[in-house]
């Protein structure tokens, strides 16, 4: 097992990485709770695999824990949805010293994290992650949210878990396309922070498609230790925190003019991975053509995209215009200039705030002719 220290000038906690943690959680929650009553936010997806292990756990340390199960999917990250939870939590009877353990992915852990922070005005909640993505990026930071119908993440808190829990076990059973996802944000801390784990990425990609859990624990506490580092320096996202858009900023604008399209993204229905994958691979361009970067290092991220699983062609059939319209409208916008993080080399990268529209353009058709 590795542990990563997340600090704060008041506060902080730990993020253990391993294999088989569930049965841990009764007793580390307990240690955190000052009252004996406990909650457990899952979806059914993972509820259907872990929840009867992990009730086990909290009972079996002296917890009266109830379980609320709300479907899996996006959707489930609504206000509506939070609603129903603050009154499934008053109705366990939990109260200020109380615990919300999150059981799940990045929808399950912002939701439950959001219930946390704003029910009877922030208890404590403890992240239990069980997706790629949730263990390298969601389940750590504090971000917590829920959806409004016109905004993801619209409506949210910055409340900090007590304590993280990453059980690379429990990726066993998680679906290759969900894999995937967590892969490409994988790829993106590498890029950004870590030239020797995208070294490790290009030269011993097998162990990791193959879940090995040794692999497992090693990439998912490189990926912790990065984005542990990048909010220590910058927890409200006022600065350094914006490195990791990178990929995002087209990726998001893909992914939603892919939804609004045929559905499909580099030959296969969309996922946020996929989107995130050919986002970063137009921002390499930019910073390919601005002679940011030499060709070699995005050729290399090129290569460990596909190796992984994930597109670096972008089909005719996706609206660019739409894509570059989406763009505009997206938060970071400056006066018809948008505001990118692009690659220098692997592992470093630069805030650029005057990207012309035509150079978001070109990079997005040069993915269409690869
Ligand atoms: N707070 C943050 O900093 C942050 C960062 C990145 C993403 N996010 C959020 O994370 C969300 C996406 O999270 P996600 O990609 O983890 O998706 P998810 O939570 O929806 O999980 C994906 C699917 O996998 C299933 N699943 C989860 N774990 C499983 C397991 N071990 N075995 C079998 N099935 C399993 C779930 O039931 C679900 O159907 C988005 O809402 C995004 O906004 C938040
Ligand atoms: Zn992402």
């Amino acid at each position: 097992m590795q542990q990563v220290n997340i600090r704060f000038t008041s506060s902080g906690y730990v993020v253990r990485i391993g294999s088989n943690l569930l049965p841990r959680v009764g007793q580390e929650t307990r240690a955190i709770a000052r009252s004996p009553r406990a909650a457990v936010i899952t979806d059914a997806g993972v509820a259907a695999h872990y929840l009867d292990p992990l009730l086990a756990s909290l009972r079996g340390a002296g917890l009266q824990a109830e379980a609320a199960v709300v479907p899996a999917g996006e959707a489930s990250k609504s206000l509506t949805q939070a609603g129903e939870l603050y009154d499934r939590l008053l109705r366990a009877r939990l109260d200020r010293g109380s615990v919300v353990v999150a059981l799940g992915g990045g929808v399950v852990t912002d939701l439950a994290g959001f219930v946390a922070a704003t029910y009877m005005r922030g208890i404590a909640w403890v992240a239990v992650s069980t997706t790629l993505l949730g263990q390298v990026d969601a389940s750590v930071g504090g971000k917590t949210a829920v959806d409004h119908p016109r905004c993801k993440n619209l409506i949210g808190a910055f409340h900090q878990p007590s304590l993280v829990l990453a059980d690379v076990s429990t990726l066993a059973t998680l679906p290759d396309e969900e894999f995937r996802t967590g892969l490409a944000e994988v790829v993106k801390h590498a890029v950004i922070r870590d030239a020797q784990l995208f070294g490790l990425l290009e030269t011993r990609p097998d162990p990791i498609l193959g879940r090995d859990p040794d692999a497992l624990e090693d990439v998912v506490a490189r990926n912790v230790k990065i984005k542990a580092d990048v909010i220590m320096a910058d927890p409200h996202e006022s600065g350094l925190r914006r490195i990791l858009n990178y990929g995002h900023t087209v990726g998001h604008a893909l992914e939603s003019a892919a939804i609004e399209g045929s559905g499909k993204l580099g030959g296969a229905p969309v996922t946020h991975g996929r989107a995130v994958a050919l986002g970063m691979m137009a921002e390499a361009r930019i910073a390919l053509a601005r002679g940011l970067i030499g060709s070699a290092p995005v050729e290399r991220q090129r290569q460990v995209l596909k190796r992984f699983g994930l597109p670096v062609q972008l089909e005719a059939s996706v609206d660019l215009e739409r894509c570059l319209a989406l763009m505009q409208h997206d938060k970071k916008a400056l006066a018809g200039r948008l505001r990118f993080v692009l690659p220098e080399a692997i592992g470093a990268v630069r805030d650029v705030d005057d990207v012309a529209e035509d150079e978001i353009r070109q990079a997005l058709l040069s993915l269409t002719s690869d």
